[in-house]
């Protein structure tokens, strides 16, 4: 899936690119060619303005290079022509030239020429002699002189631009062609290092689809079984029944907490799971919590002391910091045998924080694991936990709920002698 993905990537980057690289080549050559010919262009028409001074431009200064003028009359015949001459065979083609504002270019014999074919008055003596062009009405000895349109042709040779048009052309296509190799090249690599963390968060999900599947499994398992079970007996009563009725409504509470615990880890990743942030006092529900929990722990017979300072006031999502001590605190109860302590202290830890700490005396936590026990669905111990209703989610919500507030958690434990959760959260979120 992700091959395909990435090939049609690197495929629409190098289409994006080859046509942005085509075009700025294109634009280059066309702009070039114009700045190239318009000059020679605006040499040909000064000189059609005067025909048959072509060495020189009209303030008098020398042109950059000659040109030849041909001008014709009505019929198409040569009139007249400046020193440098075209052929017979040359003068054909010139000929067939249609007027046009819009000199054209011409290929003759290997050479380039760029001409300019253009109305011209002229005057005419009586006589039939020299042309000029705006001469007075009347002639020498007061002849009426007449007005006649001919054509004048300028040509230039432009075998020096064609040149450099040529070259121009040449880089062109190579800069095109080397330049669209490296674009697919590097479209491909840059879309393979682009989708390395699109893979490794799908892989994530899949996986986290994969556990919470599997977790689902085995609860669903029992309750159908034991279902099975009542109902090779309808005739018994409920309280016959009461054993078959209980393990149900153990693994049902089961599957409600860990499809809530699912849904809230699934809201996380997808950002939806937002905070209501508003002042509170931290202190106030530490305090109800732990009393909350001071009975259930004597009922496991786990002495529970506390160490609450005064007016810890913060700003954050009250629920949500209690549903992190509650997942604290059940972590405690469940992994401390009879007889244990758990010590829940909350006070200021200076630098707008405060400091919230579980630590307990119970089984504690081999070193390799410690690190591993904010994962999602990772258990120490799965046959313990699974008989005590874990699925491996309390932690994994803990610490997105630390790092929300923009604060952190950090497990420490000995094995066989406790664990201490501890969880720095700043008073303001912004701070
Ligand atoms: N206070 C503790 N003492 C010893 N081990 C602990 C303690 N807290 C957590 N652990 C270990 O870390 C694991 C992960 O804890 P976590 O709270 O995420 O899951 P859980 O308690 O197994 O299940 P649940 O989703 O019901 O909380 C536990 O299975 C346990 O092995
Ligand atoms: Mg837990």
């Amino acid at each position: 899936m992700f091959q395909k993905i990435r090939v049609q990537l690197a495929t629409l980057n190098a289409v994006v690119f080859l046509v942005m690289l085509i075009t700025c080549g294109i634009g280059l050559y066309v702009y070039i060619e114009h700045r190239l010919l318009d000059r020679v262009d605006d040499g040909l028409r000064e000189i059609a303005a005067i025909p048959m001074q072509p060495l020189l431009h009209p303030g008098g200064r020398p042109l950059d290079r000659p040109a030849v003028t041909i001008i014709y009359d009505k019929q198409g015949d040569v009139l007249n022509q400046t020193d440098v001459q075209f052929g017979e065979s040359d003068l054909e083609t010139l000929r067939d030239l249609q007027i046009s504002d819009v000199p054209q270019t011409l290929h003759l014999d290997n050479h380039y020429y760029r001409v300019l074919t253009a109305p011209v008055t002229q005057y005419q003596f009586p006589q039939n002699t020299p042309f000029f062009s705006g001469l007075p009405q009347t002639g020498m000895a007061g002849q009426p002189v007449q007005k006649v349109q001919n054509t004048v042709q300028v040509v230039r040779n432009i075998d020096a631009e064609q040149d450099v048009l040529e070259t121009l052309l040449v880089v062109t296509v190579l800069v095109i062609v080397v330049g669209g190799g490296l674009i697919v090249g590097a479209g491909f690599f840059l879309a393979g290092r682009a989708l390395v963390p699109i893979r490794q968060a799908w892989e994530r999900q899949q996986q986290f689809v994969a556990d919470a599947s599997h977790e689902l499994r085995t609860p669903l398992a029992v309750v159908q079984s034991h279902s099975e079970l009542m109902l090779r007996h309808p005739d018994e009563t409920i309280q016959e029944q009461s054993r078959n009725v209980a393990v149900v409504l153990k693994e049902t509470k089961r599957m409600t907490k860990l499809v809530s615990d699912l849904l809230t880890l699934a809201r996380t990743d997808s950002n939806q799971a937002l905070l209501e942030l508003r002042p509170f006092r931290l202190d106030e529900v530490v305090r109800d919590v732990a009393e909350d929990y001071t009975l259930m722990a004597e009922l496991q017979e786990i002495e529970l002391q506390t160490n609450i300072e005064d007016e810890l006031e913060m700003i954050g999502d009250a629920n949500r910091i209690r549903q992190l001590l509650l997942i604290l605190l059940d972590n405690a109860l469940k992994y401390t045998p009879e007889g244990g302590r758990i010590r829940l202290t909350c006070r200021n830890a200076g630098g707008g924080m405060i400091e919230l700490i579980v630590a307990d005396t119970g089984i504690g936590i081999a070193p390799d694991d410690v690190a591993r026990i904010f994962d999602r669905f990772y258990r120490g111990d799965k046959a313990r936990t699974r008989a005590e209703g874990g699925s491996g989610l309390g932690l994994s919500i803990a610490e997105w709920i630390a790092e929300a507030h923009h604060g952190k958690i950090r497990a420490e434990s000995t094995l066989h002698q406790g664990t201490t959760l501890t969880v720095l959260l700043p008073k303001d979120k912004k701070e």
